[in-house]
């Protein structure tokens, strides 16, 4: 699995913990996000990032910035894309066996580093069951053709 990270000034100490947890757990990963702490606009960060995801290039993302709402909002836009905020273990765990989400957004103003690694874990090792949530899913992608 080939994992892409991004974020901006507001997610920082999540953002470095994500990438230690990658890898302690050898997954192949990149951190396109911002570096440093000046302010900057998520969704230069966010649209560039669900893009390449999206065409492939990547298997899935962990998007943070301050409340994880406008990453979510961002990479939501890009077809294809499938993020899911969370910052709970339970919806970590469910979007990905329900929703097949692509990528994880999460805010540092909302949670800690701890809990964050905690639900990019579980977020990273649960498989999607496919079955009836294929055909849900399959509902949305052809939404996205119209
Ligand atoms: C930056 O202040 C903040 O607005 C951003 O990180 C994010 O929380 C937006 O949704």
């Amino acid at each position: 699995m080939r994992v892409l990270i991004t974020g901006d000034h507001a997610g920082m100490t999540v953002r470095n913990e994500v990438k230690n947890l990658l890898e302690e757990m050898g997954i192949e990963h990149e951190d396109a996000g911002c570096s440093c702490e000046t302010s900057v606009d998520y969704p230069d960060y966010a649209l560039p990032a669900a893009k390449r995801i999206a065409s492939g290039e990547f298997d899935r993302g962990i998007f943070i910035c301050g409340t994880g709402i406008g990453m979510s909002i961002a990479a939501n836009k890009v077809k294809g894309i499938r993020c899911a905020l969370t910052h709970d273990v339970y919806s970590a765990k469910l979007t990905r066996q329900h929703n097949d989400s692509n990528v994880l957004a999460m805010g540092e103003r909302v949670v800690g580093p701890g809990l964050a690694r905690e639900v990019a874990k579980v977020w990273l090792e649960t498989e999607f069951d496919g079955g009836r949530h294929a055909n849900r899913i399959g509902k949305i992608t052809s939404y996205e053709d119209q």
